[in-house]
């Protein structure tokens, strides 16, 4: 098992679960910018639980969910390993475990966005990004956003009614890596 320092924090990475990337360090960069005091925050696609583990730390009360038990475990240990009490961690496949609609000031993820098949934890499932953004939509309280990480290759769906404003971006060779922010209109 890996073992990283990121800032504060100490995080564990199982074997076979996605070690955080630049594009998760950069979605970490705009949580660590943001007051997260006292909202309910959702974080799809957890994987390890660092960004998770990152907005509990500032006062944040998170749900974590991962399709991949193991990812799930991991992040339940990185929880744990931090002190992040008020950490869920759900292993299911996106909004799917959510049973209450309208619960969550923020939704965030990294989800896998490379226009491929093959591994789950880095390419997107034909779909996966539209049905994201939908269940994110639904489980969002009036006023609440969304943060996600998409990249230039493989933008995200645009929904209608919904304004996106980019609030992070980083230049790769082949690449840009954005986070966006998505803002349905009431
Ligand atoms: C790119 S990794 C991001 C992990 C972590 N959030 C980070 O930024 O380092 C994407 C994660 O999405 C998870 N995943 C893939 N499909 C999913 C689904 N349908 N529902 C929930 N999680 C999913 C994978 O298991 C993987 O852990």
């Amino acid at each position: 098992m890996k073992r990283l320092k990121v800032g504060d924090l100490v995080i564990y990475i199982f074997p076979g679960v996605y070690e955080p990337a630049e594009d998760t360090y950069l979605l970490l960069e705009v949580i660590n910018r943001r007051s997260l005091d006292g909202l309910r925050v959702l974080e799809l696609c957890t994987g390890c639980g660092i960004l998770a583990v990152a907005a509990a730390l500032k006062g944040a009360s998170v749900v974590a969910v991962d399709v991949d038990p193991l990812s799930a475990a991991n992040a339940f240990l990185n929880a744990r390993a931090n002190g992040a009490d008020n950490v869920e961690v759900i292993c299911g496949d996106l909004c799917s475990a959510i049973s209450q609609a309208a619960s969550f000031d923020l939704v965030l993820a990294n989800p896998p966005y490379l226009p491929s098949e093959g591994n789950r934890r880095w390419s997107a499932k034909p779909r996966l990004l539209g049905r994201l953004l939908k269940e994110a939509m639904v489980v969002l309280k009036d006023g609440g956003v969304v943060l996600l990480v998409e990249s230039s290759l493989h933008p995200l769906p645009r929904i209608k009614g919904a304004e996106y404003s980019v609030v992070g971006r980083r230049r790769f060779l082949y690449e840009e890596v954005r986070v966006v922010e998505i803002t349905p209109h009431l």
